[in-house]
């Protein structure tokens, strides 16, 4: 079985969240650089890693890699790649482009020379002159970063955050891999309550309820490699009959998701139905002021309205003073928080333990992290000063993290993935509750038209292929 180099794509500031999801799904070699993590895989693979990866944009495999500072060096180098035995002789084959930092800067050009040979490299193996591309879709990207060319077909299609459980979404909503980092950056595990105050559609909730409950996020969705006639269907088969096998039914302690429109409670109790993890998380119409809880050392996960919209500002930081006063009761509680705003540290009343920048969308955020202490372990004696939060040793474990390796999977219960066993459940001081139940690209010919897609870099293009000589000339 062939092996191939992968790409798992993330967005900016979550790399170390996917390699390590990637290490627990058993996958030691990976290499991390800005906005993707390199590993190694084979038709299984692909499919387990698209099933499986929560954090992840896409999965894509290189083709190839090589600097290219001009159009002569980009043409010779892709002919070169071995393009016939990835795509079939009816594939349709779009070529997308970016280019950043490099002197080949003129996007649809490069997907032209890019494209062109291809079908050269197909011509000489296949020994045609042309092709129809009425098979199964192999979309390219030819991507340029400092000069360097790097070759890739996507295996994904729509984004990994298209999880198949939300028709309609709320205002605002996170992206559900988004929404799926921010629960593996925090302390959460599964003996721990969690609140999402400001729920929206749910997407943490429902994301964390499907961490708990060993969910496959891509259970419900198909994905573009599962129509290439090199990958057998039975491998997809396989991996989806191992996800259900996984899946958990309950949890050990509750999440909680609230927010003050109903509309949105409604929306998120959907979601929540159409993931399968209605009967994990309790919803309630509540203002942020009135959250109240008995339990202890649960985490606060959330993303508040950020006041981006004029005439926001004074709503939203005396939002921001009421979190402060009511989070400030939960005094055994960590907290975790998504926004933009500038002076949330300010309004909220306390500075931060840790800071980490986000981009939720285009949009700069910050996670401000407050730690709280360390719940009790089975074998702890009943001690407050053993239990307080050892700040310094935290801050050690997060260094650990973030120089990413085996990352934070130590202070964590490991989820028991398909290569993953439950770790020991730590003992809590709380009962253990069961809740009640509560783009696609075109299809083109390629020896007519095919669609630039550089929305990342610049306006989508459509570029006529049958010029592609004439670009070649210029
Ligand atoms: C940015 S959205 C949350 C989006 C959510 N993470 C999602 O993925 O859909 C903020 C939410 O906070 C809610 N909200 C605003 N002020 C609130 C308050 N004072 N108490 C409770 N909820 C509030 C809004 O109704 C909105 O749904």
């Amino acid at each position: 079985m062939p092996r191939f180099d992968l790409i798992a794509t993330s967005t900016f500031g979550l790399e170390n969240v996917v390699a390590r999801e990637l290490q627990q799904l058993g996958y030691e070699d990976c290499k991390v650089t800005d906005g993707r993590v390199v590993f190694s895989g084979d038709e299984h693979d692909i499919a387990r890693c698209n099933l499986w990866l929560r954090s992840a944009d896409r999965v894509l495999i290189r083709v190839g890699e090589f600097p290219a500072t001009d159009f002569g060096e980009l043409f010779d180098r892709t002919i070169d790649l071995p393009w016939a035995e990835l795509l079939p002789i009816d594939a349709q084959f779009p070529v997308k482009g970016r280019s950043v930092r490099s002197r080949l800067h003129a996007v649809p050009k490069v997907q032209g020379v890019t494209k062109k040979a291809i079908v050269e490299s197909l011509k000489k193996t296949h020994n045609r002159f042309r092709f129809d591309e009425t098979g199964a879709e192999f979309v390219i990207e030819v991507s340029l970063l400092k000069d360097i060319a790097t070759l890739t077909i996507d295996t994904t299609g729509p984004g990994l955050h298209k999880r198949g459980y939300r028709a309609i979404v709320g205002t605002a909503p996170l992206r559900e891999t988004m929404a799926a980092g921010l629960i593996q950056l925090s302390y959460w595990n599964t003996d721990r309550p969690l609140i999402d105050p400001f729920c929206g559609s749910g997407t943490i909730p429902i994301e964390a309820a499907m961490i708990g409950q060993n969910i496959a996020p891509g259970l419900q969705r198909s994905f573009a490699a599962e129509d290439w006639p090199w990958i057998k269907r039975q491998i997809w088969k396989d991996a989806r009959t191992e996800a259900r096998d996984l899946k958990k039914k309950s949890l050990p302690a509750p999440i909680m998701a609230y927010d003050h429109d109903p509309d949105a409670i409604r929306l998120s109790q959907r979601g929540a139905t159409d993931a399968g993890v209605g009967g994990s998380i309790r919803f309630g119409v509540q203002e942020v002021s009135n959250l109240r809880t008995p339990l202890k050392y649960g985490c606060v996960i959330t993303n508040p309205p950020y006041g981006e919209r004029l005439g926001e500002h004074e709503e939203i930081e005396a939002v921001y003073r009421i979190m402060g006063k009511t989070f400030a009761t939960l005094d055994s509680w960590s907290v975790y928080v998504l926004t933009s705003h500038r002076r949330f540290e300010q309004l909220f009343g306390r500075r931060a333990d840790r800071r980490r920048k986000l981009y939720n969308g285009r949009l700069e955020c910050q996670y401000y992290q407050y730690q709280g202490p360390r719940p009790p372990r089975a074998d702890d004696e009943v001690d407050d000063e053993q239990n307080t939060y050892d700040e310094q040793a935290a801050h050690k474990e997060e260094a650990a993290f973030d120089e990413n390796d085996a990352g934070k999977a130590h202070l964590h219960e490991p989820i028991p993935l398909p290569t993953v066993a439950t770790a020991e459940t730590s003992a809590m001081a709380l009962e253990s509750i069961v809740l009640p139940t509560a783009e696609t690209p075109p299809v083109v010919d390629p020896c007519a038209t095919f669609i630039a897609d550089c929305s990342e870099v610049q306006e989508a293009e459509t570029l006529d292929v049958t010029h592609v000589a004439d670009l070649l000339d210029n």
